[in-house]
């Protein structure tokens, strides 16, 4: 049936060639499992695609109703919170896909003539990712996003000359606020995804008409065994694209998009508070993979913070671009290439190094966010553990609530607060008249027992 149909198109348009282009590809050496980098990278990109125009229908970029928009996505809508985490997730495992192939790439030296425009747009795919990154974080409009969005902004502002006018570009304005949100989001969901998508297609064209890179070329033929292993080498000389690289590739995106789906019911991703532009004590922790940079920056202080905040970073990323000519060592052998393979360990020592520490730091103080603080002083204010008990202490009228954060939602708390009786008929449990924040801090401590 699927023959027929194929032979059906075929005869119209011709099919055959374009399948024998796709799939014929010669891989130099053999197909391996180390070359399923790139495929992954591409899987998560599309499954960002597929998942962040889910969440486009529901979310709303203004101010006033982001956070609650999310907050509905978690909520109420069907499958939500699950997209949600598909969407938070993947993006995290798509810096983790693309760091392997990168790295992968470097240690092979497949960025060396006659790939030198294949990696340059590489690397502008890396940044446009870490664009993504940073402007999907603003999106969700709680405190986290606002604050470390606002930490980000100012690291430019640093930039000499130039640095006031990038930051009224980014920022859309004078602060902060709504003009910034529209112009993440704009660039989130249509600049960064069409300029995504055209770098990919060159990325993949320059690939066909380069070629992969494949194994490292053979040692030069020194003595007999060192001809006879060359000459073997030859005879495998290449592989077909299809059927085994297509394979390994198929597995990998399978395997990847099961760990994206168990992250995403395992480990789900709350939202912080709703943002408090007034509120400048919140200190936001960046995601995962900025740890390490921002770490560093509190290693620099005074003069030495432009250091840290741009130049260190603008002279990675030019050496980044331009390294297959600056590295002009012909060898692709990492044992031939011993500075480039001692710079590339020293550079994972740090940035791993650096992560480490910032872990350590994280979790040995334990966060809690100010709101809960004072939601945790008027829970004993206002005597609720006369009736509750939370970890073993308080009385026993009502339900305890060591774990109430895990049971309910905010809305249902809030709506609970306001009128228990409401809520639950027949409670005994009186309505406390609380102003909005003090509801607020109370249902965030409500949330934080889990
Ligand atoms: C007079 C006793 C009493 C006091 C005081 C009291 N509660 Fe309650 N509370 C109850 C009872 C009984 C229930 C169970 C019925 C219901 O859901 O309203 C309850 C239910 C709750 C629930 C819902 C538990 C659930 O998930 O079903 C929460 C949350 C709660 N109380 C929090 C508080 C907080 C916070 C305070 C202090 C501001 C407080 N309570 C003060 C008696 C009390």
């Amino acid at each position: 049936m699927i023959q027929a149909v194929y032979q059906w198109l075929d005869q119209r348009l011709r099919l055959r060639p374009i399948e024998e282009m796709l799939l014929n590809e010669p891989i130099p050496g053999g197909t391996s499992w180390v070359y399923v980098f790139g495929s992954a990278t591409l899987f998560l990109f599309l499954l960002q695609l597929l998942t962040g125009m889910f969440l486009a229908i529901y979310y709303a970029p203004t101010p006033d109703h982001a956070y609650d928009s999310v907050q509905f996505i978690m909520s109420s809508v069907t499958f939500g919170a699950f997209v949600r985490g598909l969407h938070h997730w993947g993006a995290s495992a798509m810096v983790v896909a693309i760091g392997l192939h990168m790295l992968q790439v470097y240690l092979y030296g497949a960025y060396k003539p006659p790939r030198e425009v294949m990696w340059m747009v590489g690397v502008a795919l890396f940044l446009l990712t870490l664009a993504f990154a940073f402007s999907g974080y603003l999106l969700p409009w709680d405190q986290k996003a606002y604050w470390a969005t606002q930490i980000g902004i100012n690291m430019v502002g640093t930039v000499p000359g130039i640095g006031d006018a990038l930051v009224r570009i980014i920022r859309g304005g004078d602060h902060l606020g709504a003009l910034t949100l529209t112009r993440f989001f704009a660039l989130h969901i249509l600049f960064l995804p069409l300029m995504t998508l055209g770098l990919i297609a060159l990325h993949l064209f320059i690939l066909r008409r380069v070629g992969p890179a494949g194994l490292f070329e053979e040692r030069r033929t020194v003595g007999k065994s060192g001809a006879v292993r060359a000459e073997r080498r030859r005879r495998i000389a290449s592989e077909p694209f299809y059927p085994r690289q297509v394979f390994m590739d198929a597995v990998v995106m399978g395997v990847v998009f099961l760990i994206v789906v168990g992250l995403a019911i395992g480990l789900p991703f709350p939202l912080a508070d709703k943002a408090n532009p007034s509120d400048t004590s919140f200190k936001p922790i960046p995601e995962w993979y900025f740890l390490f940079y921002y770490q560093g920056l509190k290693y620099v202080h005074g003069p030495l913070e432009p250091l840290a905040t741009w130049i260190l970073p603008a002279v990675f990323y030019a050496v980044l671009m331009f390294l297959p000519f600056i590295d002009r060592n012909p060898a692709r052998h990492p044992v031939r290439r011993p500075t480039a393979i001692l710079i590339g360990i020293f550079f994972l020592v740090g940035v791993f190094g650096l992560m480490a520490v910032s872990l350590k730091e994280i979790y040995s103080v334990p966060t809690t966010e100010p709101s809960v603080v004072r939601g945790q002083e008027l829970y004993a204010k206002l005597q609720c553990n006369g009736c509750h008990r939370i970890h073993g202490s308080g009385g026993a009228v009502g339900p305890d609530l060591s774990y109430e954060g895990k049971g309910r939602d905010r809305n249902w708390l809030i709506r609970h607060f306001k009128d228990p009786q409401g809520v639950s008929p027949g409670s005994i449990m009186p309505a406390f008249s609380l102003t909005v924040s003090e509801l607020d801090d109370l249902t965030n401590y409500m949330l934080s027992l889990r």
